[in-house]
This record gives structure tokens, C-alpha cells and sequence, in this order.
């Protein structure tokens, strides 16, 4: 809307003003990076979890359960969903055996009203959730002509659309109290494209815009003390991605779990926005956003990218697994 400017106030303490909030935003940004630079350094304050409910979806197996357990074991109430109720039952009764508090639900995430039915109950049975992992993962590792149209579409169910729900469900609770986190587990095929994944590598990219938005939202609701973390790993190995190799394992490993739960866990605390590993997906970024493509390609080729998927077996548990 174009104002008029008003009588009293010259065009010269207009443009003055203007040129305040400028220097002021740029002022900002130049110290927000030395913060960021420094931060890296310094030691971080852990937090307190014994007082957190920590919803985990997914948590039957692979980083799902991974990541439970280890909130457990400092003492968070774990929330655990998973479709495989038989795994979910497993791994909170394992939590409980080892002296955590852990609750189970069976949840399809491919299924919003179950989504909401589940998420009304853990209120009912658990409490608010103050920390929400959107784990929940599937993969086809089919190349994209192969796929038929429903399994595109539950991996997008799963993979990206799930997170709508849950954040609709729980994340409001975290802004009235002004204290929250959501950690949403992504992928490096979030930020880069790999050939047999494009299904999968679609809903990652989604998952991160998801995250990416959600963080500018939470900002612009003056939410300081509700967080959000995204995570983008190259593989791990928890079974996931069965008979995958990488070609220079010493530049990019295939990651170990505990590995992989303890940078989470740093982020979580450090409340760390983007969470890359191994490191050197940070430089892939850096040169993907200014090397030409065919140069980006030539690169991929080099560090196997473009074949990692050939050994891929599939899924070691049923695909139908969150
Ligand atoms: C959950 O959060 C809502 C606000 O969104 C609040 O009214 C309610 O009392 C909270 N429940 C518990 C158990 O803290
Ligand atoms: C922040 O979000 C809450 C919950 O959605 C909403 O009620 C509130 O009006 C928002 N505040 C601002 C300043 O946008
Ligand atoms: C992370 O956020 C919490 C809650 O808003 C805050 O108490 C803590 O100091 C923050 N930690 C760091 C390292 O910024």
C-alpha cells in the first residue's frame, strides 16, 4: 500500500529512516554470523530433559529407536509410534527394562485421522509433547518408472506430508508455553539429488522446506524458546539402507548410529538449526550452489553418488515399516 508522505515528515527523514533500518539489519546479520562462527567453538550447556515428553515417530527401529532410547536414558518420558507394533513394543519395553519411561502407540503415518486419533490420545495418556521428532521414514529405492502411483504417494504420506500433522497436533502446545523443540529427521538426498531415489529424495526436500518455513514462522510468532533442528545425514547404518556402500568411504562414510544419535543429540542441545553429517556434505552444498551442474555432476560421479544406490537390497525389514 503506497502512503502519502505525511506533511510533517520530510522525504530526507524518510529516506534517514530507511537507511537506519538498513545498517541496523545488516548490523544484525554481520553479528548473528560472528555469534554463529563463535558458538561453534564453545562448549554447550546441556539441557535438562527429565521434565520433557519426546514424541519419536518411527520408533521401532533404526534411528527412531536409536533416538528414543537415548532421551530415556536421561531421563525424558519417551512418546513411541510406529506401524510395527510388534518392534515399537519391543523397544519400549527394552527402555523400561533398562529403567526409562517409555508409552507405545501403533500409528500409521501414511494416515492422518489415525494421526490425529493418536496424537489426542498421547494428550489424554502422556501429556503435551514438548519435543517432536518427525523420524518416520520409508524408501523404495526404485527408479521412478518403476514406481507405482500409491507407493509414490505413501512415501510422500510418510516421509513429508505426516510432519503437517504432527506439527498441527502438538506443535501449538510448544508456542503457548513458548517452549518446545521439533526435530525433523531429513536426509542429505534432501539437499542433493540422487538417481533410484527421486521419489524419496522429493519428500526430504519437502521435509527441509517444511522445517525451513516452520523456523521462519516460529520466529515471526515471536517464539524464541520453541526450537527447530533438521537433520541431513548421508546413510547410516542402521538397515534402512541395506547393501549400500559408499566408494570413498574415508571421505563419506557410511555413518554409525551411536554416531549419528550423539551429533543430534549436540544439536538438540546447542538448539542447531541445520544438522549435516558427515561434514563434507557442508562443502557439497557450498559447491553445488556455485559450480556449474555439469561440474556438480562430474563431482558426484567421482565420489560415487550416481551408483550408490546399485547395491541397494532394500528395506531389511518390511517397507511397510515406518
Ligand atoms: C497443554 O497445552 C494446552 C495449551 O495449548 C494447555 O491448555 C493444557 O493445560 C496443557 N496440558 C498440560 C497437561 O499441560
Ligand atoms: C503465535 O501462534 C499462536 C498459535 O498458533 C497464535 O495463537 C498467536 O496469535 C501467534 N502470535 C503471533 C504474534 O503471530
Ligand atoms: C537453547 O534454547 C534454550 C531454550 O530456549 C535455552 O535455554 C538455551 O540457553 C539455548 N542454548 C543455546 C546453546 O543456545
Amino acid at each position: 500500500m503506497a502512503t502519502r508522505p505525511n506533511r510533517n515528515r520530510s522525504s530526507a527523514q524518510h529516506i534517514g529512516s530507511i537507511l537506519t533500518a538498513t545498517l541496523g539489519g545488516i548490523a544484525q546479520f554481520i553479528w548473528l554470523t560472528l555469534v554463529g562462527i563463535v558458538s561453534v567453538f564453545m562448549p554447550v550447556q546441556k539441557k535438562n530433559v527429565k521434565n520433557e515428553i519426546v514424541l519419536v515417530t518411527g520408533a521401532g527401529s533404526g534411528i527412531g529407536a536409536a533416538m528414543a532410547k537415548r532421551f530415556a536414558s536421561l531421563g525424558a518420558l519417551v512418546v513411541l509410534w510406529d506401524i510395527n507394533s510388534e518392534t515399537n513394543n519391543r523397544v519400549c519395553e527394552e527402555i523400561k527394562a533398562e529403567g526409562g519411561r517409555a508409552i507405545a502407540f501403533t500409528c500409521d503415518l501414511s494416515n492422518k485421522e489415525e494421526i490425529y486419533q493418536t496424537a489426542a490420545r498421547v494428550k489424554r495418556d502422556a501429556g503435551n509433547v514438548t519435543v517432536l521428532i518427525n523420524n518416520a521414514g520409508i524408501i523404495t529405492g526404485k527408479k521412478i518408472y518403476e514406481l507405482s502411483d500409491e507407493m509414490i504417494e505413501k512415501t510422500f504420506s510418510v516421509n513429508t506430508i505426516a510432519h503437517f500433522w504432527t506439527i498441527k497436533a502438538f506443535v501449538p502446545d510448544m508456542i503457548s508455553k513458548n517452549h518446545g523443540h521439533i526435530i525433523t529427521i531429513a536426509s542429505g538426498a534432501g539437499l542433493f539429488g540422487v538417481p533410484g531415489m527421486v521419489d524419496y529424495c522429493s519428500s526430504k526436500f519437502g521435509a527441509i522446506g517444511t522445517h525451513s518455513s516452520l523456523t521462519l514462522e516460529l520466529e515471526a510468532n515471536g517464539s524464541t524458546g520453541v526450537h527447530t533442528t533438521v537433520v541431513c545425514p548421508f546413510f547410516i547404518d542402521t538397515g534402512m539402507f541395506d547393501g549400500v556402500r559408499s566408494k570413498v568411504p574415508h571421505l563419506l562414510p557410511i555413518l554409525k548410529t551411536d554416531y549419528a544419535v550423539d551429533k543430534i543429540m549436540g544439536a538438540y542441545h546447542s538448539n542447531q538449526s541445520m544438522l549435516l553429517m558427515p561434514r563434507i556434505l557442508y562443502l557439497f552444498l557450498v559447491m553445488q550452489s556455485i559450480f556449474p551442474v555439469k561440474a556438480s555432476i562430474a563431482a558426484a560421479r567421482l565420489f560415487g553418488i550416481t551408483t550408490v544406490l546399485d547395491g541397494f537390497k532394500g528395506p531389511r525389514e518390511t517397507r511397510k515399516k515406518e
